[in-house]
């Protein structure tokens, strides 16, 4: 009988193509050196215990009532109850920092997917755990691209898309420096107001959108080639196309403008749903008198590990 299982998954942070990604253009998503850790071990009963710093829940299986706090570990272990031998004690842990728009809950789907799939001996891939992590998300918010998941599945920085899904890794890495806004973005509402303004108007937002795709090409070629300089330029652009999509505001813009404005970064914008979240640079910040908090956040390749 196995003992105990520990699995571990990376946060994503968007730099190229939000929302353009969810009407099948492509986008560039980073894997982040923070992890969130499931530890899960096996009971004789039909129990399940979730503790995590932020809560703890006891349920019983197959019906494993709704938890507010646990919504994305809950419904991977519903979805995936038929091939579970048994009730389980999960223990999550977490290396992030206490803000919003780094991908936590696809981090914390694809390393609780994982230690099931490991638990029943289930044979898996890579695209495998990712098609059924993105089902999960999709079943709990309602709509997702994938590319969060898909950075905590693969790693690194990928050239992801949605329709039909495919990945590729771009080959250089660069470094990057991420700043809090300081207030939450709502994804799912920030995603359907968006999608309320492309069905009045399509042809200004699918313009926006196609700009997108184009900038995202540009880009694999630029990381392809190491040359940061230019992918700072796409990422300025990135950002303006934001803007005109209704994504940013003066504060965030203002952000943005100081990071841009760092001898040491070649580009900056909004990262993730727009309206909040985090922002992202490309290089390191040179100015001593830098007066916003940074997070300390680097690309990394490591995805997924069971350890
Ligand atoms: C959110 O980080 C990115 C969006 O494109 C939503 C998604 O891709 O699922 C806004």
């Amino acid at each position: 009988m196995v003992s105990t299982i520990r699995t571990s998954a990376p946060g994503k942070l968007m730099l190229l193509g939000e929302h353009a990604v969810l009407h099948g253009s492509h986008c560039l998503v980073c894997a982040i050196d923070r992890r969130i850790t499931v530890t899960l071990t096996p009971r004789p009963d039909a129990v399940v215990t979730i503790t995590a710093g932020f809560g703890r829940y006891e349920g019983r299986l197959p019906e494993l009532p709704d938890d507010e706090c646990f919504r994305f570990v809950l419904a991977a272990l519903r979805r995936h109850s038929d091939i579970l031998p048994s009730g389980c004690d999960l223990v999550i842990d977490s290396d992030f920092p206490n803000v919003s728009g780094l991908g936590s809950s696809a981090a914390v789907t694809v390393a609780a997917i994982a230690a099931a799939f490991v638990w029943c001996d289930f044979s898996w891939s890579a695209d495998v755990l990712h098609a059924a992590s993105l089902a999960v998300i999709r079943d709990v918010q309602g709509t997702g691209a994938g590319a969060d998941a898909a950075a905590s599945t693969y790693g690194g920085l990928l050239d992801y898309c949605a329709e039909p899904i495919s990945q590729r890794q771009v080959k250089h890495l660069p470094p990057i420096e991420v700043l809090y806004s300081g207030r939450k973005a709502h994804t799912t509402e920030v995603v359907a107001e968006l999608e309320a303004r492309r069905r009045e108007d399509p042809h200004q937002i699918e313009a926006i959108f196609h700009a997108m795709d184009e900038g995202c090409g540009l880009a694999v070629n630029a990381g392809a080639a190491g040359d940061w300089q230019k992918f700072g330029e796409i990422i300025n652009r990135n950002h303006e196309l934001m803007t005109e999509l209704g994504l940013s505001d003066t504060n965030l813009d203002s952000l943005v403008h100081d990071l841009q404005a760092d001898p040491g970064i070649s580009g900056a914008k909004l990262s993730g749903a727009g309206k909040g979240d985090c922002i992202v640079g490309i290089g390191q910040v040179e100015n001593a008198e830098f007066a916003h908090e940074r997070l300390g956040l680097q690309i990394t390749r490591r995805g997924v590990e069971v350890a």
